[in-house]
């Protein structure tokens, strides 16, 4: 124990949004500490976009972003953009490119913005303490953090604690029970941007077409994203499953359309004029992988599979084309926290201020990043609402 330990605030978690929230604060000359309950800070950057941190998108939008309240992100959003971001990463020298759609990645590694961020917090004096557990936090005028390193005072407790996604990690949910511990209602959270699993046919499917990537655009009643779909020994991930999933309920179903280029739904009429003998399966394996074609075979058309197209009634053929244009699949569920990038829900934003991210209820209190009920689409986004929320709080300190 260290005894008693007076800072002007204090960050709890060193993640992406609490180590660059600290080193903003603590560039105005603010004293600040982060409480870090695992060995190493900023973990989630090392592991995200594959090692190479996706850190941010530069067309992220309000639109990119899912809560129950859509308007809540605009304002810290429109604050603290990409370009503030790249312009940090360019003060460094970090090099970077986009990968598509606006999607930025380190060049060498997520080291480089790990370390990024830790130089930041060192220029500013941050002190940052790890293996910190935290065990009460009470507010008697000011805030008394108690942790088995001493009990840490401040006026101004940043909660930076993240979600519940990757287990493994020692993720916590801390900071949701630290907000109804103040009176603040919680959004009840489930995994986002995570593969779908399957306990039909699709499930066999999937496994016999793992690691099978396909162009696509998949689609519920609620969104809908062009990208790759990959097959897995489990069922299906890939970008654009991933994205949907943030927008899927249990029992629901998605519709996978597997030609997203051919808009003539008359398209196999016409093969069937031209190429009377062909079998469909050849015809198809134009367009599409010829592993997929035999696995939709099976499925849809498994009696006509030696049938030429000229002997193929249209009627069948009108399926085969609806089918191939919108395939539903009605998925058993997900990979859930232990894969899952995100966490949809957390500290609702009623009880945020847009502003500054401080509590409504509890003064000196601030939630920043995916802590609090706004997740983004995949591509750099959720860094873009860890950094952006940061600045936020860090301007209102
Ligand atoms: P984050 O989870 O990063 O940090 C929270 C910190 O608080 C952790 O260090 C944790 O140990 C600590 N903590 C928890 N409980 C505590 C307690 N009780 N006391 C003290 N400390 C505590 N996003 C993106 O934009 N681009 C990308 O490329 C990727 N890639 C990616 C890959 C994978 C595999 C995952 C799992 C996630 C991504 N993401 C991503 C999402 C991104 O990583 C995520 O949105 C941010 O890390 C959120 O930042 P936070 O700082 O809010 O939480």
């Amino acid at each position: 124990m260290e005894g008693r330990l007076a800072y002007d605030a204090i960050i709890i978690g060193g993640g992406a949004a609490g180590l660059s929230c600290a080193a903003w604060i603590a560039q105005s000359g603010k004293k600040v500490a982060v409480l870090e309950r695992t060995a190493k800070v900023g973990k989630k950057i090392l592991m995200s976009g594959g090692g190479r941190c996706n850190f941010t998108n530069m067309y992220s939008e309000p639109e990119n972003f899912l809560s129950a309240n859509p308007h809540f992100c605009i304002s810290a959003l429109s604050r603290y953009t990409p370009w503030d971001f790249i312009a940090l990463v360019d003060s460094y020298n970090i090099p970077y490119h986009e990968k598509k759609l606006g999607q930025l990645f380190c060049d060498n590694s997520a080291k480089d913005i790990l370390s990024m961020l830790l130089s930041e917090c060192d220029k500013s004096k941050v002190n940052i303490y790890m293996h910190c557990d935290i065990q009460q936090v009470v507010n008697n005028g000011h805030y008394k953090i108690h942790t088995n390193k001493g009990v840490f005072e401040s006026e101004v407790v940043v909660v930076a604690s993240g979600g519940l996604s990757i287990p493994s990690m020692g993720v916590t949910g801390f900071g949701y029970e630290l907000a109804q511990q103040f009176g603040m209602e919680v959004i009840p959270s489930r995994a986002g941007l995570v593969p779908f699993t399957f306990t039909d046919n699709i499930k066999t499917v999937s496994n016999h077409l793992s690691g099978l990537s396909v162009d696509t655009i998949v689609s519920n009643h609620k969104s809908q994203f062009r990208e790759n779909i990959l097959f897995t020994h489990r069922g299906l991930s890939g970008p654009a499953i991933l994205q949907i999933s943030s927008y899927w309920q249990a029992s629901e179903s998605i519709d996978i359309d597997l030609l997203p280029e051919e808009h003539d739904l008359e398209w196999l009429y016409i093969k069937k004029k031209k190429q009377p003998k062909t079998l469909l399966r050849t015809l198809l394996a134009e367009r599409l992988p010829k592993a997929l074609v035999a696995e939709l075979e099976t499925l849809w058309w498994p009696q006509q599979s030696q049938t030429p197209m000229a002997e193929i009634p249209n009627t069948l053929l009108q399926t085969v084309m609806q089918n191939l244009k919108a395939w539903r699949l009605r998925p058993s569920g997900t990979e859930g926290y232990r894969t899952a990038e995100v966490t949809l829900g957390g500290v609702d934003t009623q009880e945020v201020s847009s502003k500054n991210m401080e509590s409504k209820k509890q003064s000196g209190l601030f939630f920043v990043g995916e802590v609090v009920d706004v997740t983004g689409h995949l591509g750099g986004h959720n860094f873009q609402w860890a950094w952006a929320s940061a600045y936020a709080a860090a301007q209102g300190i």
